[in-house]
């Protein structure tokens, strides 16, 4: 029997990572009512995966001086391609160091120098040893951290629901409607929502990401009115392991490991000759793309990353994990071995459009972390900037919205009616008894992103890319799945975010095909130039009947000046 009860609660965190999390405790210090509903346990939320550290000005490295906010925001606002919003880069920047001291001080096991301070290492287009780690396994450390603390307080966990729907009450967003995956209900929560679900990595078939990023936060506030912005930026991370594409941490080239074609050359002197395996990720990547297909990779598809010359107890200290990943998923010991890597999709850039409050066009709906777009990060991230974006902007969210809690209570019959059409829309799949499988779909969806809308773009292609993703659209009507059950149903949860997944597909080919430029990730083999007259804007696309409408909207500069990219 579904409850038809409404849950209520002053503020609901949708998501259990990192940014949720620092969002939680931030409302819960307050003195809100927080819940945070989740998809999965917030343990296995995607953050865990995070390897190579959190940037911060911290300047501990021993010998080099002194590091500046100010330094940090240049490199961040130069690895954007100058896309990023600078007064949003200012707070992300400037705010580093007390956010790490801060994890510190929540019980984050940092790695040490000799001296006692956070370990520090190079990343890639940062002019300082900047990224704090925790050998590598630093979003480990960090959720683990955060889930302790959260669980000191009184917040409400709402482990393995997926939500359905935002609830829109009189203009603003006053709660959401969410399958319990256990018992197969939907139910209702009101408060104020904040968005926090990470990014949308699985529309490509090679992504670092875990199976759960499925852009369902992008996707539910665009239902509801939100805009998204710069979504066609998406993040290939140029070493991840060959095949399996789980990610090998750009630490490893921060801690001295080199990249090699087939013929044991160190190719990136032909691409970034200063900055060399250090460049940022949009260039080394492409680097990479292009070494393999001038016939200059190994077997025609990969590169090697060489830690060999690091030493064995370097590699046992700094880079346990990826030891154990290249030994366990490639049957290499990176000790004695180099390990076989290709780029694959890492981060998306773009989502859902928010002030630097983390507030959205509509009331009552804030999002933060990799699921919204600040902007910090324009069309290329730094390596070690999203572990700190989770926690600045994810402690902002939760202040911002605890600040505009005012008691209110919304309509239930906003909340009746949504669950009616979830119900109807789950009904619609269960009922069917035959038709295609989400699987089909997803996985001519995933190979349709990586081909047209790869590392390197062109129009024809990505005009075919776009028809193909809307005939896929117009194929998901046919998904049915086995089972009819709706408890701990997989293939319906997975249904349910293919639906996500083919919007914001549809999303980011628009966005693509329209800039025509090239510009940090969105390489275009048709326009190689970077064109600010025309395109240094945001693009913004909403929800209008005829479908996804797309405009564009001012980059805020200030301090720096745009320049060419060189490293
Ligand atoms: O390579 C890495 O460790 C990834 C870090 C990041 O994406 O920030």
């Amino acid at each position: 029997m579904e409850k038809e009860m409404l849950n209520e609660h002053e503020i609901l965190v949708i998501g259990g990572g990192l940014t949720g999390l620092r969002a939680a405790l931030e409302a819960l210090r307050s003195g809100r009512d927080v819940a945070v509903i989740s998809k999965v346990h917030p343990l296995r939320s995607h953050s865990v995966a995070a390897q190579g550290g959190i940037n911060a000005a911290l300047g501990n490295t021993p010998d080099r001086g002194e590091d500046h906010w100010e330094d940090h925001a240049f490199d961040t606002v130069k690895g954007s391609d100058y896309l990023a919003d600078q007064d949003a880069v200012e707070i992300l920047c400037k705010k580093a160091p007390e956010a790490v001291l801060e994890l510190e001080h929540m019980g984050t096991v940092f790695s040490r120098f000799e001296n006692g301070k956070i370990a520090q290492r190079p990343f890639g287009g940062a002019g300082f040893p900047r990224t704090c780690y925790a050998a590598d396994r630093t979003g480990h450390n960090l959720l683990h951290t955060l889930y302790e603390q959260s669980l000191l307080g009184k917040i409400k966990f709402y482990d393995e629901y997926f939500v359905t729907s935002l609830i829109e009450d009189d203009g603003k967003c006053a709660g959401c409607i969410a399958l319990n995956i256990r018992e197969g209900t939907l139910q209702a929560f009101s408060g104020k929502v904040i968005l926090a679900t990470g990014g949308f990595g699985r529309i490509y078939n090679r992504s670092t990401n875990a199976l759960i990023n499925t852009g369902d936060g992008a996707f539910l506030a665009y239902d509801i009115g939100a805009a998204l912005e710069d979504m066609e930026f998406i993040q290939f991370h140029p070493t991840t392991l060959f095949d399996s594409n789980i990610l090998m941490t750009e630490g490893a080239r921060g801690e001295g490991g080199y990249l090699r074609d087939s013929e044991g050359e160190r190719f990136m002197k032909d691409y970034a000759p200063e900055a060399m395996e250090l460049a940022p990720r949009d260039i080394v990547a492409r680097a990479i793309m292009t070494v393999v297909n001038k016939g200059r990779g190994i077997e025609d598809e990969y590169v090697h990353l060489d830690l060999t010359h690091l030493g064995a107890e370097k590699i046992k200290e700094r880079l346990p994990g990826i030891r154990q990943i290249a030994l366990d998923f490639a049957g290499v010991d990176p000790i004695e071995e180099p390990i076989p890597v290709q780029p694959g999709q890492h981060y998306s850039m773009g989502g859902i459009s928010v002030n630097t409050d983390c507030e959205t066009e509509v009331p009552g709906l804030y999002a933060a972390g990799e699921c919204a777009c600040v902007s910090t990060h324009g069309a290329n991230r730094l390596g070690g900037n999203s572990l700190l974006e989770t926690v600045v902007f994810g402690k902002i969210a939760g202040k911002k919205a605890s600040e505009e809690v005012r008691g209110q209570k919304a309509d239930k019959s906003s909340f009746s009616a949504a669950r009616e059409k979830d119900r109807n829309l789950i009904n619609s799949i269960t009922e069917k008894k035959q038709g295609i499988l989400y699987s089909d779909v997803l996985k001519e969806l995933r190979e349709t992103m990586f081909q047209h809308f790869g590392v390197f773009r062109e129009g024809e292609e990505m005009r075919e890319g776009l028809n193909k993703i809307k005939l896929l659209k117009e194929k998901f009507a046919g998904v049915y799945v086995e089972s009819d059950s709706k408890k701990f149903n997989q293939a319906l949860i997975r249904t349910l975010e293919l639906r996500n997944m083919l919007l914001i597909s549809e999303v980011l080919a628009l966005g693509a095909i329209a800039r025509e430029e090239s510009r940090g990730s969105h390489y275009r083999t048709d326009f190689k130039e970077r064109r600010d007259e025309k395109y240094l804007k945001h693009t913004v696309v909403k929800k209008e009947e005829a479908g996804p409408e797309l405009e564009y909207s001012t980059v805020n500069l200030g301090r720096f000046e745009v320049e060419e990219r060189e490293y």
